[in-house]
């Protein structure tokens, strides 16, 4: 159906703002001013309340847009604008959101318009509280929010301050500034949607005989990071690790392995059957492995016990001379000539990233400090805790991944 309301709308950078009752409401005008200045289409519908506060004009007037308000026979040209204008907008944000509407989307009330477009969407719903602090702290809101916040809505702020009734708490609306961060953010498109990234990640167990092994003491706590990092950046993951006590993040496909062979198997099975574009290899894989391991215990003696240890294939070197190898990055844990050593690993294991840090740093801790090394040279990234820089280092490897595809 071809109407009025189709003209207004482009999903991917269209916003549907409700607005509700609340002194807050003028900060709704100035994130409507942010949001059309950046080129945003965004669609008001008031509440009867929040019309006490502020008049549709205003919106109207930054928008160029009408500002529906009735549920009923009212001011969309569709017959159904419940329906349809949530199915318009690639999200939809609440600000003011007042204790009471808050409630009526906790409790999936739908009895005038902006309410039951809510019930009736199928985008993301974000929520920006503004509210009195006794109200924002009654356990009853509280509840509320723990509940809409199960339900996958986004709640962004409140923050404390000075309140309109002068009380000082916390309940005050974010500021147009930090929401338009907010639906930036939530309608970005992920820096990887629509790859897929092989990660490896924690140490290799390397049997000696039927109880005991050689392992290392990476925790995979990086490994780890960056798999959510890229999950969280639109991949589609798929996680090889070996042992550890952590608890993985939700990725597309999760592969417990024990030995550097059985990760070699994983990762060659999972390039051969996935088409792969990025294989980030964190795991701390064993060199060595016993060359013969003993089925049984081996017994205490007088004599001296020698094993013999032979090399482990390198798995990053197997991957990145392929014929057409992912995009391939490596990491470097060194105690001693960190630059030296990692500028000769990328080249010989001829990948385009190689990201080395100090093993009394890194290795089981939750911060550490990076070197990334590519094709323009070194970059330091500060200490900081393993999921921030994790999210850095996505960021980076996704610019060198697509300088890398745009030069072939
Ligand atoms: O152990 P090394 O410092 O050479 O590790 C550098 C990189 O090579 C890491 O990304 C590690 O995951 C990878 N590697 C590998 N197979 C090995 C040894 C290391 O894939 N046998």
């Amino acid at each position: 159906m071809n109407n009025k309301c189709d003209e207004f709308f482009s999903v991917g950078k269209s916003v549907l703002l409700g607005v509700t009752g609340g002194v807050a409401a003028y900060k709704a005008v100035e994130l409507t001013r942010l949001l059309t200045q950046a080129e945003y289409i965004v669609q008001t519908v008031m509440t009867e309340s929040a019309r006490q506060f502020i008049g549709p004009i205003s919106f109207q007037s930054l928008t160029g847009q009408p500002v529906f308000t009735e549920l009923w026979g009212g001011d969309a040209a569709n017959p159904m604008p419940h329906i349809h204008l949530s199915r318009q907008v690639g999200l939809i944000l609440i600000a003011p959101a007042s204790a009471n509407f808050i409630a009526k989307l906790a409790y999936g009330l739908a009895d005038d318009l902006l309410s039951t477009l809510c019930l009736a969407r199928d985008c993301p719903l974000m929520v920006a509280p503004a509210m009195n602090r006794q109200m924002w702290e009654n356990p009853a809101t509280q509840r509320n929010i723990a509940r809409l916040q199960n339900d996958g809505v986004i709640v962004v702020g409140p923050e404390s301050g000075v309140q309109a009734c002068g009380e000082t708490g916390m309940g005050r609306m974010l500021e147009a500034e930090a929401l338009f961060a907010a639906v930036q953010e939530a309608l970005s498109e992920g820096l990887f949607q629509g790859k897929h990234i092989l990660v490896t990640a924690g140490p290799t167990y390397e049997a000696i005989d039927a109880v005991r092994g050689i392992i290392n003491t990476s925790s995979g706590k990086m490994g780890y990071a960056i798999a959510q990092a890229a999950l969280d950046a639109g991949a589609r993951v798929t996680l090889v690790t070996g042992p550890t006590c952590l608890k993985p993040p939700a990725v597309t496909r999760l592969i417990h392995v024990q030995s550097a062979q059985e990760m070699l198997n994983m990762v060659t099975a999972t390039i051969a059957e996935t088409s792969i574009d990025v294989f980030i290899s964190v795991a701390a894989v064993a060199d060595y492995r016993v060359a013969s391991v003993s089925q049984q215990k081996i017994k205490k003696s007088d004599q001296k016990l020698t094993l013999e240890l032979i090399q482990n294939p390198d798995i990053l070197s197997h991957v990145s001379s392929q014929p057409d190898p992912p995009f391939c990055v490596g990491f470097a844990a060194e105690t001693d000539n960190l630059e030296q050593n990692a500028i000769t690993k990328r080249r010989q294991k001829k990948i385009p990233v190689l990201v080395a840090n100090w093993v009394q740093e890194a290795m089981g801790s939750n911060e550490t400090a990076l070197t990334v090394f590519d094709n323009e040279g070194a970059h330091a990234f500060e200490k900081a805790p393993k999921q921030i820089l994790a999210k850095r280092l996505i960021e980076h490897i996704a610019l060198q991944y697509r300088q890398q595809r745009n030069n072939i």
